[in-house]
């Protein structure tokens, strides 16, 4: 029996506040479960609704890229300046502490490297992703790539069908699916335009297929159209490196014409003070400071 002695009779009902249903702040994502906007809003900042991702996953392709040749001294430094750390699962075990807190979206997908055809990928077990406490999982999606393209559509399909997948069967299914959002990565084959209307064409491919975000690159020529026509948020990735200035611009017109954040390597990692570009970028993404108070505020750190 409960100890009742000086028992406190529950009084605070609120009778004149009726309980709060807020919007989810992501666009496209109000429909799904629990555990996907939650997953999500560890990625995506609730009160900037944007989110600087830290992309260090590159060597499953390019193996030792300059500036990963020793993730615990490189990136393990900059962790706590992201939203989100996006690996592999292999860098994620062997060098990244397990008493970090950020959320991570795992590289789930692997099978080719830059000597031969990219993309001709498979996609990791969910069961790995659960364990190793993933937030998200991105797959990359070869629109237009004769070789790839039906192998990575099925790829971010099958990944979308497992962060759905069901623990119990029987039970009520809403209790029991897994909740892990998916991230598609749009991949560029070396004979495809890198314009709008492909970006457009790929980004929407992914969101189609249940993709609750997307990874694309920021094209100067109709990019609000690229954003406007994806019902999913988009995040940009950095590209080859660019000298800092031109790296803060490119993020500032990508958020400027409605991307939700950045998933950025080279120009975080390969950059003379990563440091300062991760504090620089931040401000460019959460606070909308202008690429030149940015670039003054990466030198000002450095
Ligand atoms: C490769 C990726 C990378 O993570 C992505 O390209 C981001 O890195 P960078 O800013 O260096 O381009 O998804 O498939």
């Amino acid at each position: 029996m409960a100890d009742m002695d000086g028992f406190k009779e529950a009084s605070a009902y609120g009778f004149d506040q009726p309980q709060r249903n807020e919007a989810f702040f992501l666009k496209g994502n109000e429909n799904r479960g629990w555990g996907v906007k939650n997953r999500l809003a560890r990625i995506f900042n609730p009160k900037s609704g944007h989110t600087v991702m830290l992309a260090c996953d590159h060597g499953f392709i390019m193996g030792p890229t300059s500036g990963l040749e020793r993730v615990d001294l490189t990136i393990n430094p900059l962790i706590e300046y992201a939203d989100c750390l996006m690996c592999t699962r292999g860098i994620l075990r062997s060098v990244i502490p397990p008493t970090m807190s950020k959320p991570v979206c795992l590289r789930s997908d692997g099978g080719t490297t830059i000597l031969t055809d990219l993309n001709l990928n498979r996609v990791y077990d969910v069961e790995d992703v659960v364990r190793v406490n993933a937030s998200a999982m991105a797959v990359m999606v070869a629109c237009g790539d004769r070789a790839s393209e039906q192998i990575t559509t099925q790829n971010l399909v099958h990944t979308v069908d497992m962060g759905e997948k069901l623990g119990a069967p029987r039970c009520n299914p809403e209790l029991f699916s897994l909740g892990i959002p998916v991230l598609g990565v749009t991949a560029v084959g070396k004979d495809m335009a890198r314009d709008a209307r492909y970006f457009g064409l790929a980004t929407r491919v992914c969101a189609e297929n249940g993709a609750a975000f997307v990874k694309t690159y920021y094209v100067d020529e109709g990019f609000e159209k690229v954003v406007a026509q994806c019902p999913v948020p988009i995040v940009i990735a950095g590209g080859k490196k660019l000298p800092e200035d031109k790296a803060l611009e490119l993020a500032y017109k990508a958020i400027q014409a409605g991307a939700a954040g950045v998933d950025m390597g080279r120009n975080v990692f390969q950059s003379a003070k990563p440091l300062a570009m991760m504090k620089a970028i931040a401000g460019v993404v959460h606070q909308g400071l202008t690429p030149q108070d940015a670039f003054q505020l990466y030198n000002d750190e450095k």
